[in-house]
């Protein structure tokens, strides 16, 4: 960890630190072992372990529904499955795979289980709004342990892409725009997944994705060309992968994009340099659904040979869907093109977490439908899932403390398909693995469950599906408007409008959403708008009209109660946003940890020769780090322990903050800094730390932040990690737009 952080108050002291690792079996023997067995398996063992096909459905173009499955387990030419999620089945294979293969060397079962395996957690862009990678850590413990319940090994997850594109549907996927907080959730993640034993009944090999820069897709479309300098590459995308090496994740998967016009498949500075190399990086790598194959289109290999040879030799190790090395590498092993003792290097570090998974112990050690049975969706479960759906909520407006609303109130409309909606995963948002929409509580539902005897409920539609609004539907709810006293307007993303292939050129509210929502305004009720969504959203009518607004994201099967209890105050929401909402598309792409330029905006807010729009301000709608609160928060006393510090000295932050209204309330205090004269330009802001603070009505804490040197360091004009001597300022505050400020040299 770059940064220390402690929260003092009378009497209290909590030092966090991160402790790490996946478990270390009896390295030797394991080894051994899998010497014995590569020095026995022929070539066509060998590429088998690193071919993986799909099973029962489909995450990607032309997908052959292989009918030769049990053919290629008997003759051990296949390696691990995705997609396959019975257990009878997997038994089956698993007994042919140990049974009757020469080899009898265990299968791997693989699944995107990416925000829950049957308990579904909000998508993993609302997780982030959480701030609290203890909580995500434990929520992927409970997606681990329903999914090993369920014959799972291996997770294509924690997705931990930087992105800084709004119309990129997969920003949904990952924890937003910043390397730091990314780096601290993809962190907590692998530890969730993986635990600190492998064979655990409780733990999956993780799969840290999209190696790499996958989130800098030009315009915002997925699987588009990538053009950056290897600068922003190692500041911007590459941190999280580092911070997730560091914490043991088993495996990694490339990216569908170039990098230096190289695709991420065939990229050797990603994987061999930097991966293998410069991180020591000891799992394997996989590639991404066919991106082997995609090579091809690419324009970077005439046939798969080709690819077999660049993808191998770049240190790519296992072929997803791409039947690229089982077509060529053989050919290519043979003609000396690849050597075979990298082709056993890619073996040995796949059948390595084979080992650790303990699948040659117990090969159906995790096909156990008893288990199955007494596992998935059990109580404490589904309380952590809402738990962490109430820390993902942001309050995004709240205009005259129109929320909370009363429990007691006389009538309440809840308008909105997504209100009540068990179709196209729209409370639990894509890639929601085994969720049922049967099993989510809706908004309609929380709110029954939560209004008084005596509250009257009206529920009108008001849409039909991804955001249709006939007149007809729209006329209903204006009439259940008028006869209520407050109006819940439930608009947004259904989910499938984000994650993978869903770039959208419009971010506003899908549909005509806005149109029933000038048509409910117009009725003059008051109305919060409970906004669903994977992605920001612009929605900049509804903050100039509509009095309050809940981001509460895809917030996954407790989303409806989540949602409820912050609206009647149950809980006082905490989640402050980890992307930049902007006011347009045309501000795409906007984050807060941005460069200065050479002609920046003064204050005066004058565009003329300026680096700014004509037509717009440079601010976005809602900034990174934003999030109000039921109370309210201030500031004060930023005090450093020295305006001076050396390289090896630690600086201490100390800032008071205060809890100045009547309710007890959670802050995320958040410090950041900025280099004023680098070697090369600085951002103008960077997030360093980040605190969940909770204080009682009237409480103050004094938040106390340690800043060592490393977490000043950055990439400098030599290409170089280092810190350079020179004036920083640090600022810490409730969000990246409102700040206290101070000023240290590091000498
Ligand atoms: C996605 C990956 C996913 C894989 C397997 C691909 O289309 O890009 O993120 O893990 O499919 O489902």
């Amino acid at each position: 960890m770059l940064i220390q952080r402690t929260v003092v108050s009378a009497g209290f002291l909590l030092i966090l630190s991160a402790g790490l690792c996946i478990a270390k079996p009896i390295e030797n023997e394991m080894n051994q072992k899998i010497d014995d067995l590569l020095s026995q398996m022929t070539l066509e063992e060998k590429v088998g372990q690193l071919h993986q096909i799909g099973g029962s459905f489909a995450t990607g173009p032309d997908f052959k529904n292989d009918a030769n499955r049990e053919a290629l387990v008997r003759n051990g030419w296949i390696g691990s499955f995705l997609n396959i999620v019975d257990l009878g089945y997997m038994r089956e294979l698993q007994r042919l795979a140990v049974e009757e293969s020469r080899m009898k060397i265990p299968l791997m079962f693989a699944l995107d289980v990416v925000h829950g395996y049957k308990t579904i957690f909000p998508v993993p862009l609302a997780q982030a709004a959480s701030w609290d990678p203890d909580l995500i850590e434990k929520a992927e413990r409970v997606a681990a342990t329903e999914a090993a319940a369920s014959g799972i090994h291996w997770t294509f997850a924690p997705m931990v892409d930087i992105a800084r594109d709004p119309r990129w549907g997969r920003v949904m996927e990952g924890s937003g725009e910043d390397p730091c907080l990314g780096s601290r959730i993809a962190e907590a993640r692998v530890r969730g997944f993986q635990g600190e034993d492998l064979s655990a009944e409780n733990t999956i090999l993780a799969c840290a994705k999209h190696f790499a820069a996958y989130g800098a897709a030009e315009g915002g479309r997925d699987y588009n060309t990538v053009d950056l300098s290897e600068l922003v590459l190692r500041e911007v995308y590459l941190p999280p992968f580092q911070a997730v090496v560091d914490a043991g994740v088993a495996s990694v998967m490339n990216s569908f994009n170039v990098v230096f016009r190289m695709p991420a498949s065939a990229n050797a500075l990603l994987m061999n340099q930097i991966l293998k190399g410069e991180w020591n990086f000891q799992g394997f790598v996989i590639s991404d659904w066919n991106s082997y194959g995609e090579m091809i289109a690419h324009g970077v290999a005439a046939d798969k040979y080709d690819v077999a040879c660049l993808a191998m030799n770049a240190g790519s190790d296992v072929d997803m869907q791409g039947y690229v090395y089982i077509d060529a590498l053989i050919p290519a092993v043979k003609d000396g093109k690849v050597a075979e003792e990298r082709l056993n290097d890619a073996v040995r570090r796949f059948m390595k977490m084979k080992f650790k998974l303990g699948l040659f112990d117990d090969p159906y050690g995790y096909i156990n439908p008893e288990r199955m049975k007494n596992t998935l969706m059990i109580k404490p479960f589904q309380e952590t899932a809402l738990k962490l759906a109430h820390e993902s909520i942001v309050l995004l407006k709240n205009e005259n403390h129109l929320l909370p609303v009363q429990k007691k109130i006389g009538s309440i409309a809840v308008i909105g398909q997504l209100a009540d909606s068990r179709e196209f995963r729209d409370m639990l948002g894509n890639w929601c693995a085994m969720g049922d929409m049967n099993d989510v509580v809706t908004i309609l539902q929380g709110v029954k469950k939560k209004v008084s005897r005596h509250t009257k409920i009206l529920y009108a539609k008001g849409c039909e599906a991804f955001g249709q609004c006939p007149d007809s539907l729209i006329q209903e709810a204006v009439i259940a408007a008028e006869e209520s006293d407050v109006v819940l307007l439930a608009l947004g993303e259904n989910g499938f409008m984000s994650g993978e292939a869903t770039s959208r050129a419009y971010i506003g509210l899908p549909g005509d959403q806005i149109k029933l929502a000038k048509a409910v305004h117009a009725t003059g009720k008051p109305i919060v708008l409970l906004l669903m969504t994977g992605r920001p959203l612009t929605i900049p009518w509804c903050h100039e009209n509509i009095p309050a607004i809940v981001n509460i994201w895809q917030a996954g099967t407790m989303g409806g109660q989540a949602a409820a209890d912050v609206v009647f105050g149950d809980v006082n929401p905490s989640g402050k946003l980890p992307v930049t909402f902007p006011l347009t598309i045309g501000q795409v792409p906007l984050y807060y940890n941005a460069l200065n330029t050479g002609r920046p905006v003064g204050p005066d807010g004058n565009p003329h020769f300026r680096s700014a729009y004509i037509d717009c301000p440079n601010d976005p709608l809602y900034p990174f780090g934003f999030g109000l609160s039921y109370t309210a928060f201030e500031y004060s006393d930023l005090i450093l322990s020295s305006v001076k510090i050396g390289m090896n000295d630690v600086l201490t932050v100390r800032v008071n903050v205060r809890n100045t209204g009547k309710r007890d309330g959670i802050e995320v205090v958040q410090l950041y800094i900025r280099d004023l004269v680098g070697s090369v330009s600085r951002p103008l802001k960077e997030l360093k730390g980040f605190e969940r603070v909770p204080l009682k009505a009237g409480e103050s804490r004094q938040v106390e932040f340690h800043l060592t040197s490393d977490a000043l360091a950055f990439w400098s004009r030599s290409m170089t990690f280092e810190a350079e001597p020179g004036d920083f300022k640090v600022f810490v505050g409730g969000s990246s737009a409102d700040v206290l400020e101070e000023n240290f040299t590091l000498e």
